[in-house]
């Protein structure tokens, strides 16, 4: 991993500041990205996806028509193989705090799975009873994604929609709480990384 990537973030976080998302191609490796499709493969077989969920008590038939991914929580602390993608993630967030001024601390992210014919309608990442989601992340790991092949993501921007094809090695942030967005109905069972960078409210020292 190289570090030296200041002036390049700068120009990223200029981006998001401006039209609330930003997406960077090839920001894994090949290397990283065939060590992630192991990873998914391992836990396909193993079955360890749920359903995702829009609520509790939601019924199953109900979530299907809102969104029909399969999910898989990650957890840093065990999912070892995944560390130097949990580094490049610190690293993104060190940097937005420095150059967007945010208070994010920690981040959470699940793996996902689209079988073919699932979507997920429009939504913002950003629920009432829970309001610390400040940047969404979505990286993609479709290796042979090609047009026709559907699930594209489409961003609701301030005046114009943007169609984000969910290619290999290409990442998308976005501001939970502003872009509205939707996955469309994919064709081919489709494969990504989706997370969440946090908000942390600064301490509050000034009781100290
Ligand atoms: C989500 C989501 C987008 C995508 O999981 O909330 O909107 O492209 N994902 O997978
Ligand atoms: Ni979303």
């Amino acid at each position: 991993m190289v570090n030296n990537h200041e002036d390049i973030w700068v120009d990223w976080v200029d981006a998001l500041s401006e039209e609330s998302c930003l997406v960077i191609d090839d920001f894994i490796s090949d290397h990283e990205l065939s060590i992630f499709l192991d990873y998914f493969q391992e836990h396909l077989n193993d079955d360890d996806f749920k359903k995702a969920g829009i609520g509790a008590g939601t019924d199953f038939q109900l979530k299907s028509q809102v969104r029909g991914d399969y999910i898989r929580w990650l957890n840093r602390d065990n999912d070892t193989e995944l560390a130097d993608f949990f580094a490049r993630i610190d690293e993104a967030i060190a940097k937005l705090n420095r150059y967007c001024f945010l208070s994010l601390s920690g981040s959470e992210f699940h793996m996902a799975h689209y079988p073919q014919g699932t979507f997920y309608k429009k939504h913002l990442d950003q629920f009432n009873h829970r309001s610390n989601r400040l940047i969404s992340v979505i990286l993609y790991l479709n290796t042979d994604w090609k047009e026709g092949d559907g699930g594209e993501l489409k961003l609701y921007l301030d005046g114009h929609e943007k169609i984000i094809a969910p290619i290999a090695k290409r990442i998308v942030f976005m501001r939970s709480d502003q872009v509205e967005h939707e996955v469309l109905e994919t064709h081919v069972d489709r494969y990504s990384l989706t997370g969440w960078l946090l908000y942390q409210p600064p301490g509050l020292t000034f009781l100290a």
